[in-house]
C-alpha cells in the first residue's frame, strides 16, 4: 500500500527543460539509494525543524555524508541540496497554521468507511513495471497528446489486471488509447466505451485504436455515463456481481457527480484519471473534495504574507503546474477550495460557485461512500524522469526514487521518451458502496 500524493497535468505546451542535467546518474544502486535516503531525511528533518540555523548539526551531517561518496552522483547533490526535488515537508509551516505535511496531504487516505486498504504492495507496483514497460514499447498511438502518458497508462494497467474485472467500462475514449490498454490488461474481457467522438475517426489522421470486443457508445450512438441504463447493460453481458465491473473515468466531469451515479447504478470500483490538485483543472476532483482543514495536510491559507504563499512562489518558478497564493485563492480573494472557490464541469464548460460549507459537506459525502481511496505514485521521481510539470512536493513518493537510476535503467525506463512522463495527476482508484 503506498502513500496518496497530489498535482496537475497536461498540456500541449509541455516542455522537458531537464534534458541532460541529470545524465551523469550513478550506476551504483544501492549507494546511490543510501545516500538519497539519508540526505532526503536529514533534509525532511530541515522541514520539520524549521529556520535554517537550527538545521546546522542536520546539514553538517548531510554534508559529511555527502562529501564521502560526492563523486559518485549528481542525484544525490540534487536531493541533498536542492529542496525543489523533496517529496515531504517542503510545505511544512506549523507556525504558519499550515498542516504539518502539508507537501503530502493526504487527500481521502484514511477517510474510508473501514480503514480498508489496498492489497498490492510497493513491491507488486515494480514487479508489474518491469511486465508493462515493455507492453507499453508495442502501444500503437506513440503520440498521445491531450490523453494518458506512461505512469496513467501503468497504473489503469496494474489495478485492472490486479482486480480481473468481467466487464470493463470506460468514459472518454479519445483516440482509444486507455481502450488498448484495458485491452493488455484482459485480453478476453469485453470493453464498453463512451465518447462522443468514435475513436476510429481518428484513424483517418493517423494512429487510432479501435477494439474488436468493445461495445462503442460513441459517435451518433453516443450516451453519457449518467443517461446509461445500467441495469439492462449488465443484464446483457450477464453481470450479477457489479463488483466484478471497473469503470474507467478520464471524461473530465465533475467526479462527484460521476461518483453519485455509479453509486446509483450500483458499481464499486472506479478508476478517476484526472484527480487534480486544488486550484488546479478542468473539473472538481476527490482530490480537491478531500482538501478539508480536518485532514491532514488538507486546507489553506490564503494571506499573502505566509510561508505558504512563499514556498509556492518559489516552487511555481520550477514546476509548470504548480500553483502560486493568487492562482490558489484569487486576486484579493479569500476562497480556495475547488478552483477559487468553483466546482468545474465538462472540461470548465460549466463552473459554478459553492460555499465552503457546501464543499465541507461534499466532503463527508464522499467520505460516507469510501471503501478504499488509492492514488497512484509517479512511476519515478523527476531527475530520473526529467518531468517539469507537477511539483513533487504535491505527490506521494514514486515508485523509483530519485537516485534509482540503474533500477530505473533496468526497468527499460530510460528507453521512453521523457515527454511520456508529463502527464501525471494522481490518477485515483476508489471502491465504494451505499452509506450505512
Ligand atoms: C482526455 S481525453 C481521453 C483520453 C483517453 N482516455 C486516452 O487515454 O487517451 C477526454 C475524452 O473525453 C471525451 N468526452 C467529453 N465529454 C464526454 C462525456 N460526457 N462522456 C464521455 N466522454 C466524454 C472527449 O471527447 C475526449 O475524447
Amino acid at each position: 500500500m503506498q502513500e496518496t500524493g497530489l498535482s496537475a497535468r497536461r498540456s500541449p505546451a509541455a516542455t522537458d527543460t531537464g534534458e541532460g542535467f541529470f545524465d551523469d546518474a550513478a550506476t551504483d544502486e544501492s549507494k546511490t539509494r543510501k545516500q538519497s535516503t539519508l540526505a532526503a531525511r536529514a533534509a525532511r528533518q530541515c522541514a520539520r525543524i524549521g529556520p535554517a540555523g537550527q538545521c546546522a548539526a542536520v546539514s553538517l551531517f548531510l554534508v559529511i555524508i555527502v562529501a564521502s561518496l560526492a563523486s559518485r552522483s549528481r542525484d544525490i547533490v540534487c536531493v541533498g541540496s536542492d529542496p525543489l526535488y523533496r517529496t515531504t515537508g517542503l510545505f511544512s509551516s506549523p507556525a504558519d497554521g499550515v498542516g504539518s505535511d502539508f507537501g503530502s496531504q493526504s487527500a481521502c487516505l484514511g477517510r474510508s468507511k473501514h480503514g480498508k486498504t489496498v492489497e498490492w504492495t510497493s513491491k507488486d507496483l515494480l514487479k508489474g513495471l518491469e511486465e508493462f514497460v515493455p507492453i507499453y514499447e508495442t502501444r500503437p498511438i506513440k503520440n498521445n497528446m491531450y490523453g494518458m502518458g506512461f505512469d496513467h497508462s501503468f497504473g489503469l494497467w496494474f489495478i485492472t489486471r490486479w482486480l480481473k474485472p468481467d466487464l470493463m467500462i470506460e468514459s472518454g475514449a479519445f483516440k482509444g488509447h486507455s481502450t488498448w490498454v484495458l485491452r493488455q490488461a484482459m485480453p478476453d474481457k469485453p470493453i464498453i466505451s463512451l465518447s462522443p467522438r468514435h475513436p476510429e475517426k481518428y484513424l483517418k489522421k493517423g494512429p487510432a485504436y479501435v477494439d474488436g470486443n468493445c461495445t462503442y457508445y460513441a459517435g451518433k450512438d453516443f450516451m453519457d455515463f449518467g443517461s446509461m441504463d445500467w441495469a439492462s447493460v449488465m443484464k446483457r453481458h450477464g453481470i450479477k456481481d457489479p463488483s466484478r465491473v471497473i469503470i474507467f473515468f478520464d471524461d473530465h466531469q465533475n467526479e462527484l457527480k460521476r461518483l453519485k451515479q455509479a453509486l446509483k447504478a450500483g458499481f464499486h470500483n472506479l478508476v478517476f484519471e484526472d484527480n487534480y490538485d486544488t486550484g488546479t483543472g478542468d473539473h472538481y476532483s476527490l482530490r480537491q473534495i478531500c482538501d478539508q482543514f480536518y485532514i491532514r495536510g488538507g486546507g489553506h491559507s490564503c494571506f499573502g504574507d505566509s510561508d505558504e504563499a512563499r514556498i509556492r512562489a518559489k516552487r511555481k518558478k520550477f514546476w509548470e503546474k504548480a500553483v502560486d497564493i493568487e492562482e490558489l485563492c484569487g486576486k484579493d480573494g479569500e476562497a480556495w477550495w475547488g478552483v477559487r472557490g468553483h466546482t468545474r464541469d465538462d472540461f470548465n464548460h460549466s463552473n459554478k460557485a459553492i460555499s465552503y460549507a457546501e464543499h465541507f459537506q461534499n466532503s463527508r459525502f464522499v467520505e460516507s461512500v469510501l471503501d478504499v481511496y488509492w492514488e497512484l505514485p509517479p512511476v519515478a521521481g523527476p531527475s530520473l524522469t526529467h518531468q517539469t510539470r507537477y511539483d513533487p512536493a504535491r505527490a506521494s513518493e514514486p515508485i523509483l526514487e530519485d537516485g534509482r537510476y540503474g533500477l530505473f535503467q533496468r526497468l527499460g525506463l530510460t528507453r521512453l521518451e521523457a515527454s511520456v512522463f508529463n502527464g501525471y495527476t494522481q490518477m485515483v482508484y476508489v471502491q465504494i458502496s451505499p452509506p450505512k
